[in-house]
């Protein structure tokens, strides 16, 4: 049976079998998305890594194909990206586009422990489906960085050429290159800005709209930052916004600012789709934490991704920041809908029962609680909350009775985000699959995303109200298919 494990996805894309982390390569391409992915093919724990592939035409339904990439003589495979190289600029293909990856190839240095990390290339012109490796790999490498991994490239119009941001250690490293294949050192990015809690990985580099306004765009970069034992959070993904040019990307805010793009522990390594065709900025996440990704209680499978989300800029009164919303194409898998209007909530007073895959959209209006919000529950009286505290302005998502807890001390948590009600009113659109949520809030200002491990699937959703009343001015919950079955 496939996909009917314990615990397994429904409408997040996972492996059939073994391990994943990273998601790597996104690239559209002649109507497909591909996702390829950081693979174990022997394990179900990381280890010697491939580069496992999908492909869609929606995001949501994911056709698992071949393993792309295999360890070679320059070792083994870990994270990257992958390009249209529309105009043979590489000169791999005798007529017309096709792929390129870029991804870091891993060995030890001969007679040494040390890692020796460098930057390799494939390619395919038969949209992904088999890859040659170059055999001029590796394309670039430095003796003196041991941590130099995940290069994400990108076309750059304005200066005609690819733009590299790769993961340096500490910082994020720049290179241009005219044909992918000899690439020029532009600028260091971050030594002394933002949080530098852990390793920087899999950064990424693109330019989006603010508020909508294609005349007034910015640049965003993302960076993941390896676990660090002393913090309770483990790994987690900050961004950066700012100006670039080609060469140098200019940060905005002060080097102590510090912005996440998840609030939730189990969003991490994400990067965005290359060559999207429609102007979209489409992002997708491991769905889990390097703390415990290891010993996540799952068997055959571990690890899924998020939602895809499509990214997007709004202006506040602290400055520029990434909104993310599932994508459109979520609604492939809604069936049917359930509205209702006007609860007047006081305590436990409104439940209903739901299905184990459901999104629930809710308004809630603040009346005079000192919280509110809802609980989703099993039959084992196993429950994960989600709390909006409105003296402290708090999101709070607890999954500390959640389920399974046993397999790390850091799994128990409850997930925090400052949020500011809108006219006294907060919208949660919230994902519930197996064992996952994905809460949503004020069309995405907010994301807190995690896992779950509960010993029966979710039957009940009930709001509360503490201290006093709220409104929910509409709770619309939806039933969702299956991707699988
Ligand atoms: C991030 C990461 C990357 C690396 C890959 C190895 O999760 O550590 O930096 O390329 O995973 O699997």
């Amino acid at each position: 049976v496939k996909y009917n494990e314990k615990h397994r996805l429904q409408y997040h894309f996972s492996p059939e079998e073994k391990w994943m982390n990273d998601p790597n390569g996104m690239v559209y391409f002649n109507d497909e998305y591909h996702l390829f992915y950081q693979y174990h093919p022997h394990g179900t724990t990381w280890g010697p890594m491939h580069w496992g592939h999908a492909v869609s035409c929606d995001l949501i339904h994911w056709e698992e194909l071949p393993i792309a990439l295999y360890p070679d003589e320059h070792g083994v495979i870990f994270s990257g990206s992958a390009v249209v190289d529309w105009n043979n600029s590489s000169g791999f293909f005798d007529e017309g586009p096709g792929l390129v990856a870029i991804y870091t190839s891993t060995d030890n240095y001969p007679d040494s422990d040390r890692s020796r990390q460098r930057q390799s290339l494939a390619y395919s012109n038969d949209n992904g489906r088999t890859w040659v490796t170059y055999e001029g790999n590796p394309v670039l490498s430095d003796v003196n960085i041991t941590d130099y991994r995940d290069p994400k490239v990108f076309w750059h119009s304005e200066t005609n050429k690819w733009v590299m941001v790769l993961a340096t250690g500490q910082s994020v490293t720049i290179y241009t290159s005219k044909n992918l294949k000899d690439w020029e050192f532009a600028s260091e990015f971050g030594n002394t800005a933002g949080s530098h809690d852990g390793v920087w990985e899999c950064p990424d580099l693109f330019k989006l709209p603010v508020d909508g306004d294609e005349n007034n765009p910015k640049w965003v970069m993302l960076l993941s930052i390896g676990d660090n034992p002393q913090l309770k959070e483990g790994s987690r993904t900050q961004y950066f916004i700012g100006d670039f040019d080609g060469t140098t990307f200019i940060n905005d805010n002060s080097d102590e600012t510090v912005l996440w793009l998840d609030h939730g522990r189990d969003n991490y390594a994400g990067v965005s789709w290359s060559d999207v065709q429609d102007g979209r900025r489409i992002y997708i996440g491991w769905m889990s934490n390097w703390r415990y990704a290891n010993q996540v209680p799952t068997e055959g499978w571990r690890s899924s991704m998020t939602l895809p989300r499509e990214l997007s800029l709004t202006s506040s009164e602290e400055g520029v920041r990434i909104a993310q919303k599932p994508v459109v194409e979520i609604d492939s898998i809604r069936k049917g809908m359930e509205v209702y209007k006007d609860l007047a909530i006081e305590e436990n007073n409104f439940s209903c029962n739901i299905s184990d895959l459901t999104e629930v959209s809710v308004e809630f209006e603040k009346q005079n609680a000192t919280s509110f919000g809802l609980f989703i529950e099993n039959s084992e009286g196993e429950k994960t909350v989600v709390t909006y505290d409105v003296e402290r302005e708090m999101l709070l998502v607890d999954r500390t009775n959640s389920g399974d807890n046993s397999f790390s001390e850091s799994f128990a948590a409850v997930q925090e985000a400052p949020l500011r009600m809108k006219n006294s009113r907060l919208k949660l659109q919230i994902f519930i699959d197996t064992s996952s949520i994905e809460v949503f809030a004020n069309e995405g200002e907010v994301a807190v995303t995690s896992l779950i491990f509960p010993s029966k699937v979710s039957e009940h959703l009930t709001l509360f109200s503490n201290e006093g009343n709220t409104n929910a001015t509409q709770l619309k919950i939806t039933d969702l298919a299956s991707i699988w079955n």
